[in-house]
């Protein structure tokens, strides 16, 4: 993409309705507008990201043996009624009436449409287990919507829901899908921490929040310190086995929310325990039979007798996760995304526009580096090119220069070291050009 003509508003000052970095970074780096209380235009740098976490998001779940389809924003109110849920869900719900005065909603989360679904269409315990899961804006009309898309109004969440014949198979795929969390948050370069959780109102008895841990995170967490050493990232992960004992190791220490805390471990634990911040970016409940119950989701068992469904339903905060990435990698001088959720691999700055061998390298590797470029062919000064580099933290920048050039060399700088490299530019192309 040539910077000249990429619709990237960036903003030189820090915008004053911004209370945390990563809200006042996503808005000077021109990836998101508000446009009502808690609701975003997404940008297309921030677009960017949104889709390359949501991809991340999809390969996990799908590698799980998860299975995506997509449910609509708007729901019928009978839905909700059937589950019970219409009246507690209260005015975070955002009710709506059709033309045919019928009373609709726009989805909080999918649980009572995603059981009809299965009530309608799986009828034999042979079909299952079955993870169903889609990635779909919700909105919540939350009394504070703020910290700007961490606690949005309307946001974008990765639902998935199971259907099991028993609890110990349900157990299994909520074993499935916290492996998956695991492995989504480390290929994001995210330390999650899965603590023990309170179900609220979705209810049942067994749910884990995965968090990562921020000064600017809105839940106090309580954690093991070994947790916070904890290195997930290079673990592999066998599906087709037993998750129980992995998981048992990644539970097996203390981390919980507020709502969880028990006292007399956390007197025992001493100085091992640490009292930080979170940002919940993940959410897991088994909740049992509350919904097919309610719902009439049966299946015929082995033996022909109906058999009502166990399910869990599994949350990522996807649009939050941007937050909570820029939370946990910015600096002074803005944003560092790890490579696996920057908009652009690479920066290419042109230093001197116009000039026919600055502007004929620049071409040559605008080409070799495909999608994944970001080319600053604007005529504006250094400073200024590379102060906006910096802003939107693309991981490697590559400084294009008459001096340089003379020699045949540019220049590469890592955005989070700060170090700078000169290279020839077959290297360059070698490095980073497209396979
Ligand atoms: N208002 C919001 N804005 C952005 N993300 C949200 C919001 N509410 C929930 N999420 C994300 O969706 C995930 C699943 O939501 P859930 O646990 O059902 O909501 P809550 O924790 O608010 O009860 C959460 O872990 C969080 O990452
Ligand atoms: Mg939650």
């Amino acid at each position: 993409m040539r910077l000249s003509v990429y619709f990237l508003p960036t903003l030189k000052e820090n915008p004053t309705e911004a209370q945390i970095v990563s809200h006042r970074l996503m808005l000077r780096a021109g990836m998101i507008r508000q446009t009502a209380a808690g609701i975003y235009v997404w940008l297309p740098l921030g677009y960017r990201v949104l889709r390359k976490i949501e991809q991340i998001v999809r390969e996990e779940q799908d590698r799980a043996g998860a299975q995506e389809l997509l449910m609509p924003t708007i729901q019928s109110a009978d839905l909700w009624k059937d589950s019970g849920r219409y009246d507690d869900y209260g005015k975070e719900m955002l009710r709506i009436t059709d033309r045919h005065e019928r009373e609709m909603l726009f989805g909080p989360t999918n649980e009572e449409m995603i059981t009809a679904l299965f009530r309608d269409n799986v009828k034999s315990y042979k079909e299952l287990p079955r993870i169903l899961y889609h990635i779909q804006w919700k909105f919540r009309d939350e009394v504070r919507p703020r910290f700007g898309v961490m606690r949005g109004r309307e946001f974008l969440m990765k639902d998935s829901y199971s259907f099991d014949l028993d609890a110990a198979a349900a157990r299994r795929s909520y074993n499935r899908m916290f492996i998956a969390y695991m492995r989504t948050f480390a290929r994001m370069g995210l330390k999650a921490i899965p603590m023990k959780a309170d179900t609220g109102p979705i209810g049942g008895d067994l749910s884990h929040e995965f968090h990562i841990l921020a000064e600017t995170g809105e839940s106090g967490v309580f954690v093991h310190r070994d947790f916070i050493e904890m290195d997930w990232r290079d673990r592999d992960v066998d599906y087709s086995g037993d998750l129980q004992p992995l998981v048992d190791e990644l539970t097996g220490k203390y981390a919980v929310t507020e709502e969880k805390q028990d006292p007399a471990i956390e007197a025992e634990l001493g100085d091992k325990l640490v009292a930080a911040r979170g940002i919940e970016v993940g959410h897991i409940f088994y909740f049992g039979t509350k919904y097919s119950k309610a719902m009439g989701a049966v299946v015929a068992g082995p033996d022909g007798e109906p058999v009502t469904v166990e399910m869990g339903s599994y949350g990522i905060g996807v649009s939050r996760l941007m937050g909570a990435l820029i939370e946990a990698y910015h600096d002074d001088a803005g944003i560092v995304w790890p490579e696996a959720v920057a908009p652009f691999r690479i920066g290419l700055i042109n230093l001197k526009k116009g000039d026919a061998a600055c502007d004929e390298a620049c071409e040559t590797l605008y080409r070799a580096f495909g999608d994944e470029v970001l080319y600053d062919d604007r005529d504006e000064r250094a400073g200024a090119k590379f102060a906006n580099m910096d802003l939107i933290g693309l991981p490697w920048q590559v400084i294009v220069g008459p001096k340089g050039l003379a020699s045949g060399a540019v220049e590469v700088k890592n955005r989070a070291s700060g170090e700078r490299q000169e290279m020839s530019l077959s290297d360059v192309i070698a490095r980073f050009g497209r396979v």
